[in-house]
């Protein structure tokens, strides 16, 4: 029996929902592949702050780190969006990236065919994507220096971030995203605006000398405007892209909503060492909270993750993904997938139904 120690953060709005369903995936998978979860819940986001006044308190901080990986739902909600910067939900997430040094987000998007006329894109065009989005997490604009909210000499408010990347943010992220692509198709593109500014020139230096190290993978570049573009003219060209923080923000929403619904994607923050951290590419969706219409499959698909990258389970991990299509097969939808002739179900069936196909 192998024994896992899981921080739990289930955040705000829809959160609590989903990751109910993750944890009983879990629980079912433990004992059909003897493995002993000790889950831990910790707060973080707005839950945190009506609990201690801070979006992520010490304490959480101090059980993400003493476990062997961490499950995060979603974070945010309306009533935060007036707070002071440093108390907002937001800055709470941004927090435990840093804390956790989690400076890779690897977010796949890939379409399943049950679901590809729940695209917006026409079937030719999404059929058979199946994308990788290497996201700089730590770093970048998020959390550039000098930021905030400044007088000018006039009076004048002058707000300011600062995009800077060093040689070995640069390295470190371009190492494993070469990794990555080896993996898969060996095609790697690297996404900057080097056309335009001086971080993505020395991102695009940085890159290109890093090639030599990996002369089996295919290395291209492209600005980042023309990414958008193509991700929607032709996603199929695209197998693993490597971007900066804010750009890979942006472009994995737009990846993810080439398969259907961002309620399907999950995503793993990794690091140097443990623990990983597993969420959905999603929020938190205050929208429709509490009223059982969330789609938990990116959860337990960011669950799934949690076991093969962060630890190294992958037979598991394939188990809850074949669950999940075969739930797929039978026609389930949530109501951000639904489509004609399927069944309409809410979260808590939608988990049901996953954990009756694990069997
Ligand atoms: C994401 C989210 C976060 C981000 C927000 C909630 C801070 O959009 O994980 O993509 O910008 O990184
Ligand atoms: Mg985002």
């Amino acid at each position: 029996m192998t024994e896992y120690r899981i921080t739990l953060l289930a955040g705000d709005g829809i959160g609590p929902e989903i990751m109910a369903v993750a944890v009983e995936v879990l629980q079912v998978i433990g004992r059909q592949f003897d493995l002993q979860f000790e889950f831990q819940s910790a707060l973080l986001g707005g839950a945190a702050i009506e609990a201690t006044g801070e979006p992520l308190p010490a304490a959480t901080i101090d059980t993400c780190k003493a476990s062997d990986a961490v499950l995060l739902a979603a974070i945010g909600a309306p009533q935060y969006d007036t707070l002071p910067r440093h108390l907002r939900p937001e800055t709470g997430l941004l927090g435990i990236r840093s804390a956790l040094q989690l400076f890779a987000n690897l977010r796949p998007a890939k379409i399943l065919p049950q679901l590809i006329d729940a695209s917006s894109l026409k079937r030719e065009v999404v059929e058979g994507v199946d994308i990788m989005v290497v996201r700089e997490l730590t770093g970048g604009i998020y959390f550039g220096q000098p930021k905030g909210i400044f007088a000018t000499e006039s009076g004048e408010k002058r707000g300011v971030n600062t995009m800077a990347y060093t040689e070995l943010e640069i390295d470190r992220i371009g190492r494993l995203a070469f990794e990555t692509a080896r993996k898969r198709t060996k095609k790697l593109c690297s996404v900057d605006k080097a056309n335009v500014l001086d971080v993505s020139q020395l991102w695009r230096d940085r890159i290109t000398a890093l090639a030599a190290e990996y002369p089996d993978v295919e290395l291209s570049h492209m600005y980042v405007d023309n990414a958008a573009m193509q991700l929607v003219r032709n996603p199929r060209q695209f197998d693993t892209i490597v971007t900066g923080n804010l750009f890979g923000d942006i472009l994995s929403d737009e990846a993810a909503m080439l398969t259907g619904s961002i309620g399907m994607l999950p995503s793993a923050s990794v690091g140097a060492g443990k623990p990983g951290l597993f969420e959905p590419v999603h929020g938190s969706a205050p929208d429709i909270a509490g009223q059982d219409k969330a789609n938990p499959i990116a959860q337990v698909l960011s669950a799934a993750m949690m076991l093969k990258y962060g630890l190294n389970q992958p037979a598991a991990s394939d188990r809850i993904e074949q669950a999940v299509m075969q739930v797929l097969n039978d026609g389930k939808r949530t109501g951000d997938i639904m489509s004609e002739g399927m069944t309409a179900v809410g979260c808590q069936a939608m988990g049901a139904a996953i954990v009756q196909a694990l069997g």
